[in-house]
């Protein structure tokens, strides 16, 4: 399959981006695995003429805004994202339109409809930034993540924030129980969690961050155990990185669910990876008019990244 894959790279003059949730083997036939914003920043300067996206539909709308010359294909067409879907276009415009004077910060986490109707959109790594490029005294429309957007307000003091009340299925789901009775098994491990976890969680973490800030963050951290509250593909990188250090994954409610595992993201198989050189398809299309729109958002974004 390594080789299959290899041989049709070239002959379409394609790149792989697989993002650090993705399977093991997945981010190692990548020719680039990274965070949301790191793959956005990729896709926006790739020579390649084929993008193949391992990674959820909106990352592979996001290479298409950002590269409407180039085909983007998705593996799985199926591979959506529950945050993503928690904000619906239509009544995220209505919810808009009643604060007419704040300016809407929106996760890439989105669809392109909703980059469409967004000012400046941010990823984990970079949301601070971002809210703390807009002026003070102007309210800001946060979405969709409610978690992160009330990490965000803590973390900036601002009370003019108003929260899209959306979530992501993984990220809700770990439980603080289980995590203080790690912390008991392992004092001195630090606990490196997302900020899309809910706020006791975050309240217990030592670092908050998005996967290249835990990646970057178990690196500079002398300790050499760590707790880690995020989705269960980032131990691959986290593994291969740093050999000598040790990786707890934090379960989730139902510790035999296997939940911490992005549904989404594990659509994305080498098959599928095959299958969509090898057709040319499924290819992500976004409408001209609201790819130029959305496409603002994003690089007021970048600009600001
Ligand atoms: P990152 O911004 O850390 O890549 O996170 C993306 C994501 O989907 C988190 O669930
Ligand atoms: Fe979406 Fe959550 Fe999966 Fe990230 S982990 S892609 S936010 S469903």
């Amino acid at each position: 399959m390594t080789e299959k894959i290899k041989h049709l790279k070239t002959v379409h003059n394609a790149i792989i981006l697989a993002h650090y949730y993705t399977l093991p083997e997945v981010q190692e036939m990548a020719d680039f695995v990274g965070d949301s914003l790191a793959l956005s920043i990729e896709a926006a300067k790739t020579t390649a003429d084929v993008i193949v996206f391992a990674g959820v539909c909106f990352m592979a709308e996001t290479a298409k805004i950002l590269s409407p010359d180039k085909r983007v294909l998705i593996p799985d067409l199926a591979a959506g994202c529950s945050l993503a879907e928690s904000c619906p276009a239509d009544a995220f415009g209505k919810f808009r339109a009643q604060h007419p004077g704040a300016v809407v910060v929106s996760y890439v986490n989105t669809s392109a409809e909703v980059k469409a109707l967004t000012d400046i959109c941010c990823t984990s790594s970079n949301a601070l930034r971002v809210i703390e490029s807009v002026p003070a005294e102007r309210e800001i429309i946060f979405a969709p993540d409610r978690n992160l957007g009330a990490y965000l307000q803590k973390q900036t003091g601002r009370r003019n924030m108003i929260l899209w009340d959306g979530a992501c299925h993984v990220h809700e789901q770990f439980s603080l129980e289980a995590i203080l009775e790690l912390k008991k098994q392992y004092p001195d491990a630090p606990v490196l969690a997302h900020p899309e976890c809910p706020q006791p969680i975050l309240m217990v973490a030592d670092y908050v961050g998005s996967t290249s800030g835990i990646i970057a963050e178990a690196g500079r951290n002398p300790a050499e155990t760590f707790i880690v509250v995020t989705e269960s593909g980032i131990l691959h990188e986290l593994n291969e990185r740093y050999p000598g250090k040790r990786f707890v994954p934090a379960p989730g409610v139902d510790s035999t669910c296997g939940c911490n595992d992005c549904r989404y993201m594990k659509l994305v198989t080498l098959e599928k990876i095959a299958a969509a050189l090898e057709t040319g398809g499924p290819e992500v299309e976004v409408s001209e008019e609201i790819r130029v729109r959305a496409e603002k958002s994003i690089r007021n974004m970048l600009e600001i990244s």
